[in-house]
């Protein structure tokens, strides 16, 4: 009996929240994430463009040939060759999904497309069709549905779904939506077409005006059943709506809206720690449901309220979505199985004895300088041993001599394709002497765009964990790198992201 309550949970955190700048990932963080998505049942992995690159589409096919639980998902436009390539990447999934689209706004249709309304109708039917022809399951979204006239979409869908289209999604593709006229819009759409009982309707929100989340349960109210979400809300310009504030807001007003998810909410911190320790964008401390600060009761009265009856201040526990996950796990006497049996847990698996051997080394190292051992840390280590893999740049040695009154000088011994060169640099401060040092021998003329540090877990003896994003001629890099030093971090997510400009691999994106 299918349940007319349940709202399917699309998660596109390797798709859309890719295609945020800097965003990029590999195909083993790819995999360790959809591992994640689907311990937290997940009914939909988009797990990212096939046709963008041979390294996308080798990564949907990775994940769906491994993933068994959740549907795995490609998108395609609506193009003969993104269809193939999309259904041959999903041919071993348990369950795959193609995903197609087209922009149906008058402004996408005559400038990006140009193309008349009946040719975009025409060409729309004859994806759907293709893409059946491949997979029984397939979704089709009218890109700037938002922008788009409602005489246009209720006449584009209607043979989308005779075509066999099962899903249809409308996105707020440039976050233009309020909630009240998007939930309106879903409503005349479910009422107006003729077959809408033969398709389950689907919302995917950008939240370029902060209201992604607010316009998915505006929908939902209004009978859409599928909500397109990523974790922590990643994605492209200001991001999608993000899964976790979705989940829980579902689960904790059950009582009003009477929606629910098949969502293991106690994997959402996990979740939001690992997107985050792989791309390198950190979560706000402010962030609901995943911000550090998002249970911890500042003030005296809330404090005196929460011990007395924690209802007072809280609507929902931090176990509910797995803050208590954050236990010690590990420590300088855990053994070689009980290390790689924990990151399995995590969702690595290591390729080789020798890689596995590797992290280990450095799990000691860690252990050394930091008694108790977090997921977090584990999943730091993990992020850090794979991003000293195999690179033109490696970082040999770094020395920093900082001290009140006099300008900060660093030392550093860089291996260039294994060649070692040593080079000198004074800066503002320790960090800006150690960049400057390894400028000197790599002179990348990359811009430095970000720069940021982060406590993976508290106390002093935590590691810091930097982010360092580079710009050169228009290409956008996160580097990554942890450690107990937070001045060999910084040089050692320095060193990440100047390997990631080197990497040459040219991508497609979806929507130019
Ligand atoms: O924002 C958007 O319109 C999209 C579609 C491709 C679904 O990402
Ligand atoms: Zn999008």
């Amino acid at each position: 009996m299918t349940d007319n309550n349940r709202v399917i949970i699309f998660d596109t955190t390797l798709r859309d929240g890719e295609q945020s700048p800097g965003a990029s990932m590999t195909r083993e963080e790819k995999m360790r994430i959809a591992k994640q998505l689907e311990k937290m049942r997940v009914d939909v992995i988009e797990a990212g463009f096939a046709i963008a690159s041979p390294g996308d589409f080798e990564s949907v096919k990775s994940i769906a040939d491994t993933i068994k639980d959740s549907t795995i998902c490609s998108l395609s436009r609506a193009l003969d060759a993104d269809i193939d390539r999309a259904g041959e990447a999903l041919k071993n999934a348990n369950s795959g999904r193609i995903h197609t689209f087209i922009a149906t706004s008058p402004i996408h249709m005559q400038y990006k497309l140009q193309m008349e309304p009946p040719k975009v109708i025409e060409q729309a039917v004859y994806a759907v069709k293709r893409a059946r022809n491949l997979i029984d399951d397939v979704e089709f979204s009218l890109e700037d549905a938002s922008r788009s006239e409602l005489d246009f979409m209720c006449r584009i869908i209607e043979q989308v779904i005779d075509a066999g289209a099962r899903t249809i999604n409308i996105p707020d593709t440039v976050g233009y939506a309020v909630p009240e006229e998007f939930g309106h819009t879903i409503k005349q759409l479910i009422e107006r077409i003729p077959n809408s009982d033969k398709a389950i309707f689907s919302v995917h929100c950008h939240n370029d005006l902060g209201l992604a989340v607010a316009n998915s349960l505006a929908a939902v109210n209004c009978g859409a059943r599928q909500v397109e979400c990523t974790i922590n809300g990643l994605g492209e310009r200001a991001g999608n709506a993000s899964l976790e504030e979705i989940v829980m807001a579902l689960r904790t007003r059950e009582d009003v809206m009477g929606l629910h998810t098949g969502i293991d909410t106690t994997q959402i911190v996990p979740a939001s720690r690992l997107v985050s320790s792989v791309t390198g964008f950190p979560v706000q401390p402010n962030k609901a449901i995943v911000g550090a600060n998002a249970f911890a009761h500042e003030s005296g009265i809330h404090q005196d309220g929460v011990l007395k009856h924690r209802e007072t201040y809280e609507i929902m526990t931090a176990q509910d979505v797995g803050w208590n996950a954050n236990k010690m796990v590990m420590g300088k006497h855990s053994g070689r199985s009980a290390f790689r049996s924990r990151l399995e847990e995590l969702g690595t698996v290591f390729e080789s004895d020798a890689e596995l051997n590797e992290a280990f080394a450095r799990f000691k190292d860690l252990a050394d300088k930091k008694h108790e051992i977090f997921d977090e840390d584990l999943q730091a280590l993990v992020s850090d041993t794979r991003a000293s893999h195999y690179e033109k740049y490696k970082l040999s040695s770094l020395s920093v001599t900082s001290q009140t009154g006099e300008t900060p000088v660093a030392n550093v011994t860089l291996a260039v394709d294994d060649q070692e060169s040593v080079s000198e640099a004074s800066g503002s401060g320790p960090v800006d002497a150690a960049f400057k040092a390894i400028e000197a021998t790599v002179n990348s003329q990359a811009s430095l765009e970000l720069y940021s540090v982060n406590a993976i877990t508290s106390g002093t003896d935590s590691q810091g964990e930097v982010t360092v994003r580079l710009e050169k001629g228009g290409r956008i890099v996160n580097g990554l790198g942890a450690d107990t030093d937070i001045i060999i971090a910084s040089a050692k997510a320095y060193v990440h992201a100047l390997n990631m400009l080197e990497s040459t691999e040219e991508k497609a994106h979806p929507q130019v």
